[in-house]
Formats: C-alpha cells, structure tokens, sequence
C-alpha cells in the first residue's frame, strides 16, 4: 500500500514509483484514474455555497469545478509536493508558461525582477518585452554571481529567478546563497530546475520559494507532451494560486496522466541518460576539434563544487564548445552529418538531439557563438550514438 504511513522519509527515486498512488483513490489498481471532468454536482444549495465558502477560505482539497484540478491532476501534485518538499504543486499547458506564470504572478507595475543572463531564451524575451509593458523592470544578472548580486536589489525587486544549470551555457547558480539575499529582500526566488529533475535537486528545500519543471522534458521523457509546473511553499502559495485561478491556467487530465506515468520510470531513464551522456562526452573530449565541453559534473567545470554541493546527479544535457578557426560551415556540417541524432530544439525524451546554439547574453559575453552545439543524450546504446558522432565529425572535417 503506498499511502501507508510511514516512519521514516522515502528516498525520492521510491517517491517517483510510490508518490501520489494513494489505494483509496485508485479503486485498488496501480494508477490512479484518469479523471475527465469540468462540471462537478453538488447536492443542493447548502452544498454549493459550503464548497465555494472553503474553496474561498483557501481550501484547495474541495472540488467545485474542473479548473481547479481533477482527482487524477491532485494525485500528480501528491508527488511533485513529496519529490520536491513544497506546500503546493501546479501544472501549466508548457514550461514557458510555468516560467512567464511565475513572473507574473508576484508582480505589480513598478516592481523590479532579477533574471540570469543565462536564461533559456524565451524567459529573456517575456521578461523583457512582456514585463517591460506592464511597467516592471528587468536587470539582467551574471548566472555566477555570489554575495554581490545584492547591490542590484531595489526597494522594488520581487523576483529573483534563477535556471541551475543554464540550459545551453550551463552555469550552476548558487541557490541557497542568492536565495537567502532575496529573503533578506523580501523578494520571492523562482528556480528553474529543469535540467536537475526534482529527483536531483530541490530548490525548496535550499531556500527557493518556487521550484519549477518543463515537465515537457524528463518528467514527460517521451517526446510526446508540454507541459510546465510550479512547486511552491506557504509563503509562496497565496500569489501563485491566485495567478493560477484567476488567469484560468488549467491542464488537461490526460496530459497529467502522461507526466505522472513519466515520473515512475524516471530514475531508471536517468540513469541511461547519465551514462550515455558520460561515454559521449569521454569521446568527445578526445576529438581535436573540441575545446571543451560544458556539464557540471565533470570535475573540471566551473560550477562542479556547487553541483556537488547541491545535487544528487546529472541528466544527459550537455554543451560542447568547439576549438576556434574551423572553416566556415564546420559546425553545420557535422550538425548535419549525424543521422540517429535529431534536429530538434527540446530535450529529455528518450531520444538524442544535437542542435548548434549561439546564447544571447547582455551581461557576460558568450565566447562560443558560432562553435557550441548542445547533445541531449537519449537512450540507443551508447556505441550507436558514438558511431553517430564520429558520422558527424567526419562531415566537419570534410568542410575544407
Ligand atoms: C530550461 C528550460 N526551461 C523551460 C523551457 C520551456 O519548456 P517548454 O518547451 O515546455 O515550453 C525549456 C525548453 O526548452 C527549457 O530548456
């Protein structure tokens, strides 16, 4: 039974297989129901008027309508609060709109919010363009920033948001460092935690108000669903429900029943995609043409102390900076060259990917534009995806 009670925590690789399976909810099966609904009955007046009273009192266990959540979106957010020690969880339709809805939902005109020059890109152009109308500023901030950070604090900042690793340059952010200078801010701290998976890292539990997931990623796993979501704590909660009842942010129960079925298998995906990524990347390392390659878990990158730190493993996405002075079209050509490795801009499906990237950066110039590529390493066997690379970096070296 999983929602025996427990005398001690569970581990969260057991939280991925056991969370949010409650027996009595699941009439006895494993998975919990798949719970199609908007309309919910009621008895009788009395009873509505009950409802909406709780559920206007803060009482989100009381169902009164299908936007706040069906049985099978509840069960989800069982385990996401486990796997990521929060108060509340939320799905949203992507993981942009868990990225912009975080934003929003702490802001009023006139507020002030730090963003990492290493964001993932669609997060800049909201922050800037979309904040920017409704009259919040944005300053953009080094990603390696320590206690010095606090100087761009305003009276005005509400939100410090972080994304530990960056997902194309990745740079580890210091999480409990920066977030307890927001604390001291009163400003509220949003980490993207894509890359770590709640099985790696939890914000949370390191100081962050909101931990939040492209659940599109490794949550889903296979390439064939969007989603985004928010994992928050009691002082979070109150602004972020209200962002999400108030803007009507909902997610399809099948789509919920597709990222819960992901998150059982996970940790055994990761740790295919770990492995894979390392085999990839010892070669790689071999090639003369690479400069070096960008992951934290190599004990040689810049931010390994801190992922060491602060994370219990590493997924399978990584960058690779190529050395300077390749001909022109080198990096396209072996882009082009491979044949099992997709074209393709998202990542964490069980499937590789490999796309050439040049960062927009306003605070730390990237160095590497025109000779990084990132590998999202998938699940074939490993000598596949060798022999894959090496199609690649034979097309590179034909370009003359
Ligand atoms: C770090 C990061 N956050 C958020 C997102 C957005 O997720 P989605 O593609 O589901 O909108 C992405 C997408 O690539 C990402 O890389």
């Amino acid at each position: 039974m999983t929602d025996a009670p427990r005398d001690k925590p569970r581990r969260p690789a057991t939280t991925l297989v056991a969370g949010g399976r409650g027996r009595a909810e699941s009439f006895g099966y494993v998975n919990p129901p798949l719970v199609r609904g908007s309309t919910v009955l009621h008895d009788s007046v009395a009873d509505m008027k009950a409802r909406a009273q709780a559920r206007l009192a803060g009482d989100d266990d009381v169902a009164t309508y299908g936007v706040y959540g069906t049985p099978t979106h509840k069960a989800f957010y069982a385990a996401l609060n486990e796997l990521e020690c929060g108060h509340r969880s939320w799905a949203l339709p992507s993981g942009l709109a868990a990225c912009t809805m975080a934003l929003l939902a702490f802001v009023r005109a006139g507020d002030h919010v730090l963003v990492p020059d290493s964001v993932y890109w669609p997060t800049r152009r909201f922050s800037r363009q979309t904040l920017g109308r409704f009259g919040v500023d944005v300053t953009f901030y080094d990603p390696c920033a320590g206690d010095e950070i606090e100087a761009l604090f305003r009276p005005t900042t509400r939100v410090l948001f972080m994304e530990s690793p960056g997902s194309l340059t990745f740079e580890m952010q210091d999480v409990p460092r920066l977030a307890a200078i927001a604390r001291r801010h009163d400003a509220f701290t949003v980490v993207d935690n894509t890359w770590a998976t709640p099985l790696f890292f939890q914000p949370l539990a390191h100081g962050a108000d909101v931990s939040l997931h492209a659940a599109t990623k490794y949550i889903g796993g296979h390439s064939d669903l969007l989603m985004g979501t928010l994992t928050v704590n009691e002082r979070a909660w109150p602004a972020v429900r209200e962002a999400m009842h108030f803007y009507g942010m909902t997610t399809s129960p099948d789509d919920i029943y597709l990222a819960h079925r992901g998150l059982h298998s996970m940790a055994a995906r990761l740790a295919l995609h770990r492995s894979n990524a390392d085999t990839l990347i010892a070669w790689l390392r071999g090639q003369p043409e690479v400069e070096r390659v960008l992951y934290p878990a190599l004990p040689d990158d810049p931010g390994h102390a801190l992922w060491k730190r602060d994370m219990s493993g590493a997924s399978g996405l990584f960058g690779v900076v190529l050395k300077p002075g390749l001909p022109a079209g080198a990096l396209e050509a072996l882009v082009d060259g491979v044949e099992l490795f997709g074209r393709g801009y998202s990542w964490g499906g069980y499937e590789s990917l490999l796309i050439p990237a040049s960062p927009e950066r306003t605070v730390v110039t990237c160095p590497w534009n025109g000779r990084l590529f990132r590998i999202s390493a998938g699940l074939e066997d490993a000598a596949d995806q060798l022999d894959d690379l090496a199609r690649g970096f034979a097309a590179l070296r034909a370009v003359r």
